[in-house]
Parts: structure tokens; sequence; C-alpha cells
């Protein structure tokens, strides 16, 4: 039995360890990848730190991460997109429920990738730039387009002739942010949004027509005003306050969805300790009451209020829409670019957890690449 190297999660909490594992065979709608570059998310270091009770389906040993570029190695019988040989990055999905996180994790030197998650690397990208995108845009997407979100029209789709509606973005500057950004104004929305000054530039190049500190005081009145009467469509909520804000914001514009994408406390301050469960019970206790409080205050003003989940996209028409036309037909066109910029860490999977860590330790439109 063929068999590579992997940073695995031996067990709940413990540091990321290089051992071997077997190499597997693709499924028919699977290739099997040489794993080049791995991007780091918020979500690795939380599963690390806290599967037991937030992905309590995640068995150990397990291998951690989402976002992978490499070369096609070996096809499935039913793979009709990619041939062996071919550069490619795509999302894997294997800390997900139902899923086999040894198989279809990202931190190991072969993955399995599904066909419908995946997307040509085209020749002007690098590996490490394709691997900033996978979850990024996923979660982006979702926010944006699923039905139960805002369900807005897609790239490509008909935009009408009538005046332009706006999309508010909290948190512009966050890899999913920045991907949103992207892909709101491709699809013909105006965007508003919010980063820190030394990002507002940046963000401004990447299609949005405001950008608003997120740390200012006034920054819901700021925004408020920079939509200045226009039509809003709904508001996608990133990093902690966005989701208080963003109903602030939908509340004096009219707007009537948003789409969740963070908790209202951070899982951070659980990650570090010594002993996970007495740190729990306050942490998810204020976590469960700001959901409600939260969901509540939404419903009172009329705004339809849910959470993203960036990997739902697996089962449903619009992630293969995304990974096998917008993707691609975006990146060929120069309307989607690499963001937030990669910052490589390291190369190697033993410079893996170093870059969990890295990535925990805060970031700024940075986005934590280990080269494999
Ligand atoms: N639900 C899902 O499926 C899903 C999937 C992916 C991510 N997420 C969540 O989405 C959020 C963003 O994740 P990410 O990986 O995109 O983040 P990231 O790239 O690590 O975000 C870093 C950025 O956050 C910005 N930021 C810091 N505090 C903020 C605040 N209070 N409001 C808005 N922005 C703030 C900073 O912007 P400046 O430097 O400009 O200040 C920084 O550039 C996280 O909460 C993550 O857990 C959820």
């Amino acid at each position: 039995m063929p068999a590579h190297a992997a940073a695995i999660l031996p067990a709940p909490r413990a540091a990321l360890t290089v051992t071997t594992v077997q190499t597997p065979t693709p499924a028919a709608d699977e290739v099997l990848v040489r794993v080049r570059a791995v991007a780091i998310n918020p979500v690795d270091w939380v599963i690390q730190g806290t599967s037991r009770v937030t992905y309590r389906w995640l068995n150990t040993p397990a291998v951690l991460g989402s976002d992978v570029a490499g070369e096609v190695v070996a096809i499935g019988s039913a793979v009709t997109r990619f041939r062996v040989g071919q550069r490619v990055f795509g999302l894997a999905t294997g800390t997900d429920r139902g899923r086999d996180p040894l198989r279809e994790g990202a931190f190991q030197e072969y993955t399995t990738l599904v066909e419908r998650l995946t997307a040509p690397i085209p020749d002007d990208l690098s590996d490490e730039e394709a691997a900033v995108f996978p979850l990024g845009i996923s979660t982006a997407a979702c926010a944006l387009f699923q039905p139960q979100l805002l369900g807005l029209r897609m790239p490509g789709d008909p935009a009408p002739a009538a005046s332009r509606s706006v999309v508010v973005i909290w948190g512009g500057s966050t890899s999913v942010g920045m991907n949103a950004v992207q892909l709101a104004h491709a699809a013909g929305y105006d965007v508003v949004t919010t980063a820190s000054a030394k990002n507002a530039e940046t963000l401004r190049g990447l299609g949005a027509d405001a950008v608003v500190d997120h740390r200012s005081p006034t920054a819901v009145a700021d925004l408020v005003a920079a939509i200045g009467g226009r039509p809003v469509v709904g508001a996608v909520a990133l990093g902690a306050g966005s989701t208080d804000a963003c109903i602030d914001v939908l509340a004096r514009t009219g707007g009537e969805r948003l789409a969740m994408a963070s908790t209202p406390v951070s899982l951070d301050s659980l990650v570090g300790r010594r002993r996970l469960f007495p740190a729990m019970l306050p942490v998810f206790t204020r976590i469960g009451l700001g959901t409600l409080r939260s969901t509540l205050r939404a419903r009172r003003r009329g705004i339809r209020a849910a959470f993203v989940w960036g990997s739902s996209l697996r089962d449903d028409e619009m992630g293969p829409r995304l990974w096998g036309e917008v993707v691609p037909r975006m990146l060929a066109e120069g309307a989607l670019r690499p963001m937030p910029a990669p910052l490589v860490v390291g190369d190697g999977l033993a410079a893996v957890q170093d870059a969990l860590d890295r990535q925990r330790a805060g970031v700024s439109a940075q986005k934590v690449v280990v080269r494999l």
C-alpha cells in the first residue's frame, strides 16, 4: 500500500505531529493531488483546540486543513474536468461531519479533492497564491449566493439595468471578506465594507466603493452615510461584534437579510486553556445568549439572519457553479485576485503547527501559507 507524510492531529488538543499515513485511491468524483501549498484558516486552530466540544464528530487521528494547491496525480473514473499532471486548487472538506479527515484533510503530501470543489490553477498564479482561495471564497460565496442567506445573483448572471443596489460586508479585510468584496462587485453590486485604515486602499482596489474603519465608534453611521439612500440587498457579518453592527446598518437602511459567519465571542480564549471543560461553560453560555439576543434583535427589525457554513456548497448547485465556472472565468478575466496576499511562513509539514500558531496570533490582510 503506498504511503506518504501527513501532519496529523493525534488526539484532541495535541500538537500536530508528522507521521506516515496510507495514500488513498480517489473515488469516482475525486482527484488525488500532490499538495504543494496549504493555507491556514482560524477554524484549523479552533478545531485543534476545541474539537471535543465544537467538532464532536471528528475522530482522531485526523488531518486538518481546508486550503489546497498542488498537482493532480490520479483521477477518479467519473472525473471529466482534470487530467494527471494538471495544477489545481480546491476545498478540502475532511473535517466536515460524515467525511474522512485522514483521506480529505489538507495538511499532508497527498489528499483527495472532489471535482466539484476544484479548479485549474492558471499559469500566471503560483501554488502559494492559489492556496489562499478555497475556504475564503467558498464561505464568501455561501454567504452571498445561497438562497437561505443573501440569495444574490452570481457573477455572470444577468444584472437589471435599473439603479444599483448595495451589499454591506463588515470585515472586508478578512480572508472571507476580500473574496466577498470581489464576488459581489463582479456580480454587479455596489460594495460598502469595513477595514482598518491601512487596508482601505486595497479594498477599494478590489471593488469596494466605500471603506469604513471597523474600530471607529462611528463605523455604523459612516456605513449608513456611505450607502446614501441606495437600496441594500443584505449584509455579511465577519469578525467580533459584526453581527450587531450589521443589524444596526440594515435597520437604518431597510436591508432585510444578514449572513452571520462569526460567533459573537471568539473561541480563541478556549484554545490555549490547560483544562477545556471548566472554561467552556461561560464561553458557550455567552455565545448562546449572544446569538439568541442578536437573532431576536434582527427578527424585531424584520431582518432574516442565518449562519454561514463555508463548506456547505459541497452539497448544493452553487458549489460546482462557483468552482467550475465563476472562479476559472474571473481568474481568466483578471477579475479575481488572490487575496489576502500569501504570507509564506515555512516549508514542509513540520512548519504547519507554527503556521497555525502564527494565524492565531493575528494577521492583517494576510493569508498564512506553508509550502510542501
Ligand atoms: N462560518 C464559516 O463557515 C466560516 C468560514 C471561514 C471563516 N469564518 C469566520 O469568519 C471570520 C473571518 O475569518 P477569516 O479567515 O476571513 O479571517 P482573517 O483573515 O484571519 O481575519 C483577519 C482580519 O480580521 C480583521 N478584523 C479584526 N477584527 C475585526 C472586527 N472586529 N470586525 C471586522 N474585521 C476585523 C482584520 O482587519 P484589519 O487588519 O483591517 O483591522 C484582519 O485583517 C472569522 O470569525 C472566522 O472564524 C467562518
